[in-house]
């Protein structure tokens, strides 16, 4: 059902956001591309891509890399995609000052889920909202594989963010050796399962999902097929549905895992793909905008027309 009709651009496109279509059962949120030259309507999903810039870049590195990217992403109609980026905690304050949220988004790599209290070490969802985060990261595979932690943890990150009104992004994605023993649909059903647990509906617009597996991810990764991808993100989105019933669709599926210029546009290409969650790839300003536009510019041609 088409919810709401905007337009508020001029020029040769018109565009309108809605939220799914009666004709093309398309997921995740989308606008409508009036294009009046070739007389047709294209119905365009809205895409996501950001990076995580893990424990690099320091302050000033960070807030240069960030002013680039705002730069050489400002013709690109944020109802198209949504940016954002991930820096470590001691950037976070000067990134917030260097770029408009309704630009780039920012988000944290971990929070502990109290407000407050004897936990040495730890960053808090207030700590957070008072620097302007947009959203928190729960779930990392390096968070996981690293520093041990568990699914019934990572809940407690989504919902202590969703409670903070914060956008969670969580990270989900199978090892090797479970893929290896064909276990990756349980895997990340569970990982599902227990990290949106005890979410409702009403908090829908406040979830991300990352797939990003562990095999795939950092300098010895390995970058899943388009294919392998689209089968597990379907997977993720049918688990979606089972938690949250229809409105499921409205929640972003990115991926990430050694994403480069080279399989950008295969994955961005498959249908339940709806963003990319880029590491390495995206560290240099030019380079992740080139990878975004050539993504965007390969979604397009891949649209029903
Ligand atoms: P790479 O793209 O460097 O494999 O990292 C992906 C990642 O971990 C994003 O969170």
């Amino acid at each position: 059902m088409i919810k709401c009709a905007v337009s508020t651009r001029k020029g040769r496109f018109g565009q309108a956001l809605i939220w799914g279509s009666p004709k093309f059962p398309v997921y995740g949120k989308s606008y409508l591309n009036l294009d009046k030259r070739k007389d047709r309507v294209v119905i365009v999903k809205k895409l996501y891509f950001g990076s995580n810039l893990k424990m690099y870049k320091t302050v000033q590195e960070t807030t240069e890399y960030l002013k680039h990217l705002a730069e050489q992403t400002k013709d690109i109609s944020r109802e198209e995609a949504e940016l954002f980026i991930i820096p470590s905690y001691t950037a976070l304050a000067d990134a917030r000052k260097t770029v408009d949220p309704a630009q780039i988004k920012l988000g944290a790599q971990n929070m502990f889920w109290e407000e407050q209290g004897q936990f040495t070490g730890e960053i808090s969802p207030i700590m957070l909202k008072e620097l302007g985060m947009d959203l928190v990261m729960a779930g990392h595979s390096e968070r996981r594989h690293v520093f041990g932690e568990l699914d019934t943890e990572e809940n407690k990150k989504v919902k202590s963010a969703l409670a903070h009104n914060m956008k969670a992004l969580l990270c989900i994605g199978e090892t090797g050796e479970e893929k290896d023993y064909g276990l990756s649909p349980e895997v990340l059903r569970t990982q599902l399962k227990i990290g949106f647990h005890g979410i409702s509906q009403g908090q829908i617009p406040n979830l991300w999902v990352a797939y990003e597996p562990v095999w795939s991810i950092g300098v010895n990764g390995t970058p899943a097929s388009a294919d392998y991808a689209e089968e597990m993100h379907k997977l993720i989105k049918q688990t979606l549905k089972e938690l949250f019933g229809k409105p499921s669709k409205e929640i972003p599926v990115l991926y990430g895992g050694s994403v480069n210029p080279q399989n950008a546009e295969q994955l961005i290409a498959m249908p339940s793909i709806d963003g990319l969650f880029v590491g390495r790839a995206a560290w240099e300003a030019d380079k992740f905008a080139q990878l975004i536009r050539r993504a965007i510019k390969a979604r397009k041609a891949n649209q029903p027309a």
